[in-house]
């Protein structure tokens, strides 16, 4: 049986609706292709690392991503030297690429009240971890208090991991589309005019 030819094949606009729903559900759902992608930063030392994280909300109007993670960990001292950063989906059964590009900062504490309220004690909990992500350790660890592991913490016990939590935001101004497909492949890119939510596209050649 062979697929449909989609509606966005031959159509920049509806491949941005494409994209734009690829995100948006990436965030919501978590079978979505959108749901893990892959972050990279540069380093100090200009080399780039890479890691999965879970994607909790699109704004598309701002173009912008969200996601949570431990203000002790590599990435965010990487930002903090330098903003650039890359964006990788990578989508079953389409088999679609999409790469973004643009700049990531960590929001303030104050913005980070509100996603730690809301997540769950068992996603809080692992930011109890005594020493940063990518210590060193002298024995296999999940590196939690040994008194939490495998239990569910309290708002009290949680106090303290508060401090560890940041959420780092997204800020995408370019957007690299591939579609591969056994008529054909297509691949666009689309660059962000300005600060608005208003996008130019190109066909490339895969
Ligand atoms: C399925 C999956 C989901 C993950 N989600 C997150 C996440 O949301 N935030 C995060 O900081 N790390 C997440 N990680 C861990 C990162 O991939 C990475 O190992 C960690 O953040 C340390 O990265 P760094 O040392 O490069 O900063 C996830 C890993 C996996 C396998």
């Amino acid at each position: 049986m062979t697929t449909p030819t989609p509606s966005f094949y031959n159509d920049l606009d509806q491949t941005l609706i494409e994209i734009r729903q690829i995100l948006e559900q990436g965030a919501c759902n978590r079978r979505a292709a959108g749901h893990h992608p892959v972050v990279a930063t540069i380093g100090n030392d200009g080399v780039p690392s890479q890691r999965v994280m879970i994607l909790r909300q699109c704004d598309w109007d701002h173009s912008s991503l969200r996601f949570h993670t431990d203000m002790r960990s590599k990435k965010v001292d990487d930002l903090a030297a330098r903003q650039s950063v890359s964006v990788l989906i990578y989508g079953e059964p389409d088999k679609l690429q999409l790469r973004l590009t643009g700049t990531a900062q960590i929001e303030s504490a104050r913005m980070a009240d509100r996603p730690w309220a809301q997540s769950t004690p068992f996603a809080r909990r692992c930011y109890m971890a005594q020493a940063a992500p990518g210590s060193e350790a002298a024995m296999p660890t999940s590196g939690l208090p040994a008194w939490i592991e495998g239990k569910k913490p309290d708002e009290e016990q949680l106090l303290d991991a508060r401090q560890n939590f940041a959420v780092l935001t997204v800020h995408f101004s370019t957007i690299d589309w591939l579609y591969l497909a056994n008529e054909g492949h297509r691949r666009a890119k689309f660059e962000r005019n300005g600060d608005g939510p208003q996008w130019t596209g190109r066909w490339l050649i895969p």
